[in-house]
């Protein structure tokens, strides 16, 4: 009976249908409000997409204000691999089109469309459903389906539950990039404190940039996850900021420290860990703190030993050690990077954190222990905004 009955231009039925729609859209917004990560902000939109017009492949482009182009964080379906690397200007082809226009676009039959560029060998393209995110008036990226699934062209309604969609999702897209956008401005702040600090030592430039690229290497081979790469990737920058107490004839001296330098310059975990206490983070202060304690307890300032020894400290151990090895001093040539490892592997236990140990073993063994390949993890947890 509900099927017959009519209100203005809806059947009942319709309108029961849309109001399920509707309440189904309100929920997504709520969970998607739920998050400040990018990453999953993009995961998640792109599932509840799918469910709400299912197509064989979905992705978000954001835009990059600066360079005036498209570029993905988030593919999915069978077309992921080839889109991935890809950067589309805007105002080029139909999604830089609704990017500068603002206005969802259907196409159904992409072959006949000027703008169309065709496709990568492994994906064919029939039909583009693409609509704008906007948030304060402004694009800040575009939502694409390909290819409708069960059926051949995307409809009306989907056009309209679409463009539902991508209104409630833009804003908690936007609040995202916002935080991580602040997010970056930290990170570079610290960068640039721990490099200008790091000039003070005329003997080891460019140590911070190194045991910061190890630290990352070491966390993620021991599969950290994002939150502690990001606590590890802070420490291992900020882990000799206490050296800004050393005075300049001890940092710079070009012999060997005596007992009493050497006491003084054993400060500097401890004034380290008090300068970073003002960041209220607890892994990253156990980083700075204990990065030059043993596993075996013979270590400073805490003694600590084993378990008692935090991650962060164990691993930055690991990356200090082995780049104070191969450093050149004035008073000694560094290791040949071969002997160095060896003497890792062999403070295993002692000095160093087993497990720590293996994780750098495999990196060195597979020719992985590079700076490069650290810095790409680093872009990796600390992607463009
Ligand atoms: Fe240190």
């Amino acid at each position: 009976m509900i099927a017959a009955m009519h209100t203005g231009s809806y059947s009942l039925s319709d309108l029961v249908r849309r109001l399920a729609e509707y309440e189904n859209l309100f929920e997504i917004g709520g969970r998607l409000a739920g998050t400040l990560d990018v990453q999953t902000v993009l995961e998640r939109a792109l599932e509840n997409a799918e469910s709400i017009c299912r197509a064989e492949t979905s992705s978000i482009w954001e835009l990059d204000e600066e360079r005036q182009e498209l570029f993905f964080r988030v593919v999915r379906g069978k077309a992921a691999g080839a889109l991935r690397n890809l950067r589309v200007p805007v105002g080029q082809g139909i999604v830089g089109s609704v990017a500068s226009s603002g206005v969802p676009e259907m196409v159904n039959d992409v072959a006949s469309d000027p703008r169309w560029r065709g496709d990568s060998t492994v994906f064919q393209t029939r039909a583009i459903l693409t609509l704008p995110l906007v948030a304060e008036g402004q694009v800040i990226g575009v939502l694409q389906l390909l290819n409708p699934m069960d059926r051949d062209r995307f409809t009306d309604g989907d056009l309209r539950r679409m463009s539902l969609f991508a209104g409630i999702f833009a804003h908690p897209l936007q609040n995202a990039r916002l935080h991580m956008a602040q997010q970056r401005q930290f990170f570079n702040m610290v960068t640039a404190l721990a490099e200008t600090l790091d000039k003070r030592d005329p003997y080891t430039g460019g140590h911070v940039r190194r045991v910061v690229a190890y630290s990352m290497l070491l966390g993620a081979e021991m599969k950290l996850e994002r939150g502690d790469l990001k606590n590890l990737w802070l420490a291992a920058t900020l882990h000799d900021i206490g050296k800004i107490a050393t005075p300049d004839r001890i940092l710079g001296k070009p012999s060997p420290l005596d007992r009493e330098e050497l006491e003084i310059m054993k400060r500097h975990p401890a004034d380290g860990a008090a300068i970073v206490s003002h960041l209220h983070n607890p892994a990253v202060l156990q980083g700075v703190r204990n990065h030059h304690e043993r596993v075996d307890g013979k270590g400073y300032p805490d003694g600590l030993a084993g378990d008692q020894l935090p991650l962060v400290a164990r691993i930055i151990a690991v990356a200090d050690t082995y780049d104070a090895m191969v450093t050149n001093r004035p008073y000694r040539a560094g290791l040949p990077p071969e002997k160095a490892a060896r003497e890792i592997v062999s403070s295993a236990g002692t000095q160093l954190c087993p497990s720590v140990v293996k994780a750098f073993r495999t990196l060195y063994k597979d020719g992985r222990f590079t700076v490069d390949g650290g810095e790409e993890v680093l872009r990796s947890i600390t992607e463009p905004v």
